[in-house]
């Protein structure tokens, strides 16, 4: 991250404090908030930031590539499945990113993760951040119901695709004099649930994993953040062995509230780190 960029985020942030301090005294309510955020997120504070969003074809991770893409970032964006990137690069695109770089990638694969790391590299000179929503759950997530192949998955996804692209991308945010790295744990790993033994464990993990790389790159300008978002109404809760109820989901968090929370990390100036940030459904 170059450091006119840096001062530029740190104006940006100032500037949102005070819309902040204005916006008390009115009395909006939650749609005006919603489009204050939009705004706040189409008024270009990235302009030039390149990050990378693994999982970015659905949900979380597609909320912030379109967010990312209206605040002016240039985007690297990575998930398995080719036709669902290449919809979010169209509509990125249009949303006001420039030529967004859409890698299939499995993430599980160290090699594929290094591919794509060279692959933004290639086509941007560098990488400013990466955002790590990569994840998933599965229906039989019982002690008694994993076994051997499904725990096994749930760490190579959950976990190892983040520790993979952690490994991958480090050397280029050095390179770049710093940046950050933003990981989507979830609110299982901080109060226990009923989201399985796998995903608390391989979500946990994702904790240790970000703190541990902060401590070891802090010196190099690298910062980690990890979010912990509570239900949100993505395609991954289909994955759940009962449906949720409709009056459950229908107090969820939205993936562009998720989105808006990596944005205002990813906003902050070098000099202010956010290891964690906690984001709950206030009626759940
Ligand atoms: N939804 C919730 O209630 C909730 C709550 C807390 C935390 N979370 C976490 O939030 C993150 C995002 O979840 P979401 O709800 O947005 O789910 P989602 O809509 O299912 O999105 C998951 C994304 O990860 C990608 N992905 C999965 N496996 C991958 C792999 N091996 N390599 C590369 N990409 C892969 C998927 O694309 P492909 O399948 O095409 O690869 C997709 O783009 C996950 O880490 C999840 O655990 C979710």
């Amino acid at each position: 991250m170059g450091m006119s960029t840096e001062r530029d985020a740190a104006a940006d942030a100032g500037e949102g404090n005070d819309r902040d301090r204005d916006r008390s005294h009115d009395h909006s309510d939650g749609r005006d908030q919603v489009r204050d955020l939009e705004e706040r997120s189409r008024d270009r504070a990235l302009e030039g930031r390149v990050v990378l969003v693994a999982g970015a074809s659905s949900g979380m991770g597609r909320a912030t590539a379109l967010a990312l893409a209206a605040a002016g970032a240039s985007l690297t964006l990575a998930a398995r499945g080719e036709e669902g990137l290449a919809a979010v690069a169209a509509t990125a695109r249009r949303e006001g990113a420039a030529e967004p770089l859409a890698v299939p990638t499995d993430a599980t694969d160290r090699a594929a993760a290094g591919r794509l790391v060279a692959a933004a590299v290639g086509r941007f000179g560098r990488v400013d951040a990466l955002v790590a929503t990569v994840g998933t759950n599965i229906p039989r997530r019982t002690l008694g119901e994993l076994t051997e192949a499904s725990w096994a998955e749930m760490v190579a996804i959950n976990l190892s695709a983040a520790f993979n692209l952690t490994q991958a991308v480090v050397p280029a945010l050095r390179e770049g004099g710093g940046g950050q790295i933003v990981y989507v744990s979830s609110s299982a790993a901080k109060r226990p649930d009923a989201s399985g033994v796998a995903y608390q464990a391989t979500k946990a993990g994702v904790v240790g994993l970000a703190h541990g790389t902060m401590e070891e790159e802090r010196a190099h300008g690298i910062r980690t953040t990890v979010v912990f978002p509570g239900l949100t109404d993505t395609p991954m809760v289909l994955k759940r062995p009962t449906p949720t109820p409709p009056e459950t989901l229908a107090l969820a968090l939205q993936p562009e509230d998720v989105a808006a929370a990596i944005l205002f990390v990813l906003r902050l100036p070098a000099r202010a780190h956010v290891p964690e940030l906690l984001l709950y459904p206030s009626r759940l």
